[in-house]
């Protein structure tokens, strides 16, 4: 059986004040449980942020996660952080192909799934992120856009596609409070298991498909029993402790 994930994107939020009380918060509420046996917990902070973050969860049951990678080894590409940088830092997962980068930083299927393989070569987990908008929802399209970005990824990084995280993120879900219903998500998540098949048997027995968009306390168990459903990428409800803690108690 696949284990659970539930990374928080905590996305452009913090300050070493918050970050201090919210990580303390959450490493109280998940002491004394033995439930990472099956659920792995993860969180993805700004770069800004890592030294802090490593300092406060070395030796603790939650992985260090960054929003983004360059999909460059080193050199002249300011502002770019790479993989060798990140696991100076303990990162054991990196966010690639956010929509919020593809849509606002023009990030391709192509850019995206080569900062899944720069990751990948570092030995840090892509979390790679895949959905439509409300727009190709609406015109049908849902499938083969999920199918084009995936496809991208396999393409780039077919020998090693079982060591990758999907997220399945409809764009139209992200941040409005409109979840897909856990029948509308897992019909995505088995389009996306049946073409990892098609890749690779192993990998689809192996990769764990998060959901992700506007997953909170209320609606995650229902979404986190869908047998396609292996965790979830938590944006908001990711900065309150007691709603992040509720989402990893209904992973179990
Ligand atoms: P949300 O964000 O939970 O606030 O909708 C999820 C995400 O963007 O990863």
């Amino acid at each position: 059986m696949r284990k659970k994930l539930i990374a928080g994107n905590w996305k452009m939020n913090g300050s070493l004040a918050d970050n201090e009380l919210l990580c303390k918060a959450i490493l109280a509420g998940l002491a004394g449980d033995d439930g990472s046996q099956t659920t792995a917990v993860a969180v993805c902070t700004p770069s800004a942020y890592l030294s802090q973050l490593k300092n406060l969860l070395t030796g603790s049951k939650i992985s260090l996660g960054s929003q983004d990678i360059s999909s460059h080894d080193k050199g002249a590409f300011t502002g770019e952080i790479s993989a060798a940088m990140l696991k100076e830092f303990g990162v054991r997962y990196a966010i690639v192909g956010h929509s919020e980068r593809r849509q606002y930083h023009g990030e391709t299927d192509t850019l995206v799934a080569l900062k899944a393989k720069a990751a990948l070569a570092a030995g840090i987990t892509p979390i790679v992120c895949v959905g439509e908008s409300l727009a190709e929802r609406e015109a049908g399209k849902t499938e083969e856009v999920v199918k084009r970005q995936l496809a991208a990824v396999i393409h780039e990084n077919g020998h090693c596609i079982s060591e990758i995280v999907l997220a399945y993120e409809p764009v139209w879900a992200i941040g409005t409070g409109k979840t897909a219903t856990p029948e509308m998500a897992q019909a995505v998540h088995s389009v996306l298991r049946a073409q990892l098949h098609a890749a690779s048997p192993v990998a689809a027995e192996r990769v764990q498909i998060l959901y992700g968009g506007s997953m909170n306390a209320a609606n995650a168990v229902s979404l986190l029993a869908c047998s396609d459903i292996d965790g979830g990428l938590i944006g908001g409800a990711a900065l309150k402790a007691a709603d992040f803690l509720s989402i990893v108690a209904a992973a179990k």
